[in-house]
């Protein structure tokens, strides 16, 4: 029989008391511990050194924190995801659905591809849509975010100008106005970063682009590119600027981050770039942002389709796969990145269909403008300068 709860309460407590009381220490029942860990690996530097490592004692005190910490996230029961502000999306419970059911949410990363075929459809079938909406011929669903897309590109890239001799190639060019990521995946790759001006509206100064782009046109990699850029503009000379870099022997990367202000509208195949990722988190409604995860795929035109990523546990590659592969090796952990979040993207695109999509990026447009002339407004009410200078150039059109 189980002693009444008072009786367990008496005994706990007695048990607390008794413990205060022990005239025992750790270091007296057992000065010394034989360990097998050789004394040069032996580490004598503090470690967890903040409080917050010693000041719950109690599974219920961590529980409690825990749940502190978890009640901070701001999820879409609580409002729409403030993060990717530039492409923010409804993200419907509808499209959300199939995170949560089993037969996508079970499913092994690395399950045999005959017990995914379900899984794998789906990946044909995005990727089919991607390459539409793109305008490329093959598409990797394997980075898992924008900036793992750009790292991918231009690994892609790199192993294009490899396999045609090429090692040397390793200049990349840059407008001051991208994104941070941009810099950054490239000095990943180890390439060098020629950086170019913009002018007073934001756009990437052509000349200085010719200049940089012929004074290394024996070393010239890529160009990374966004289109709108994130200053909100749509460069008029982006078909020149491709040229130009083409011309040099470069390759076109282009950021595709805010995307939705192309769907329906052009397409970075369209315009001349050779690589370009998007980031499903944010034209194509993952939430993200204290949400989610994210999928930054990538799209190429053909001749750079072989060297899309692969896997050494499960080959993958790009869709559709083109008949002789050169892959750069893998960029994620697993085969096709975070698959669990794809029917997300995958579910928004069936649902909206082309015309649907279209004209959420001329909403979207419509939204950037409006919010621009309402600052513009305060800025003029409030001389709110810091307005003055974003509202001053032209926010997707
Ligand atoms: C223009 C641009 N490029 C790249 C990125 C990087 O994408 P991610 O945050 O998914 O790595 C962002 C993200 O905000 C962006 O706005």
């Amino acid at each position: 029989m189980r002693p009444p709860p008072w009786r367990m309460l008496t005994s706990c407590s007695r048990f607390s008391l008794v413990a205060s009381q022990v005239d025992f220490t750790a270091e007296s029942i057992a000065p010394e511990v034989s360990s097998s860990i050789p004394p040069s690996l032996v580490r004598d530097s503090p470690y967890l050194t903040h409080p917050i490592f010693s000041m719950y004692h109690t599974e219920h005190e961590l529980l409690r924190y825990l749940h502190k910490l978890q009640s901070k996230d701001l999820s879409l029961c609580h409002s729409m995801i403030p993060l990717g502000s530039c492409t923010m999306k409804l993200n419907a419970t509808v499209e959300m659905m199939p995170v949560t059911d089993p037969k996508f949410a079970n499913m092994h990363p690395f399950a045999p591809i005959d017990q995914a075929a379900g899984y794998h459809e789906m990946f044909d079938n995005l990727g089919d849509l991607l390459n539409t909406i793109t305008g490329f011929d093959s598409f990797s669903l394997q980075p898992n975010a924008g900036a793992s897309g750009e790292y991918a590109g231009l690994m892609v890239i790199r192993a294009y100008h490899k396999a045609r001799g090429d090692h040397h190639r390793n200049v990349c060019i840059i407008p001051v106005s991208a994104h941070g990521t941009n810099p950054a995946s490239a000095a990943m790759c180890g390439m060098k970063i020629v950086a170019v001006g913009t002018d007073a509206k934001g756009n990437i100064n052509i000349e200085e682009l010719r200049k940089a782009a012929e004074a290394n046109k024996d070393n010239l990699s890529a160009l990374m590119v966004t289109y709108p850029s994130t200053h909100g503009v749509y460069e008029e000379g982006i078909d020149e600027i491709c040229r130009i870099i083409h011309e040099n022997g470069g390759q076109v990367y282009m950021d595709g981050a805010n995307m939705n202000a192309q769907v329906g509208l052009t397409s970075p195949g369209f315009i001349g770039a050779d690589v370009c990722h998007l980031n499903l988190h944010k034209t194509f409604c993952i939430p993200h942002g204290g949400g989610g995860p994210g999928m930054g795929p990538i799209g190429v035109k053909k001749h750079l389709a072989p060297f899309l990523p692969s896997h050494p546990v499960i080959p993958t590659g790009g869709f559709p796969l083109p008949e002789k592969t050169d892959p750069l090796g893998s960029i994620s952990a697993a085969p096709w990145g975070s698959a669990l979040i794809l029917p997300i993207s995958y579910t928004y695109i069936a649902m909206m269909g082309s015309q649907g999509l279209t004209e959420a990026s001329k909403i979207a447009i419509l939204n950037a403008n409006y919010m621009a002339k309402r600052l513009e407004v305060i800025d003029v009410t409030h001389s709110v300068t810091h307005y003055m200078t974003f509202t001053k150039i032209n926010i997707y059109g």
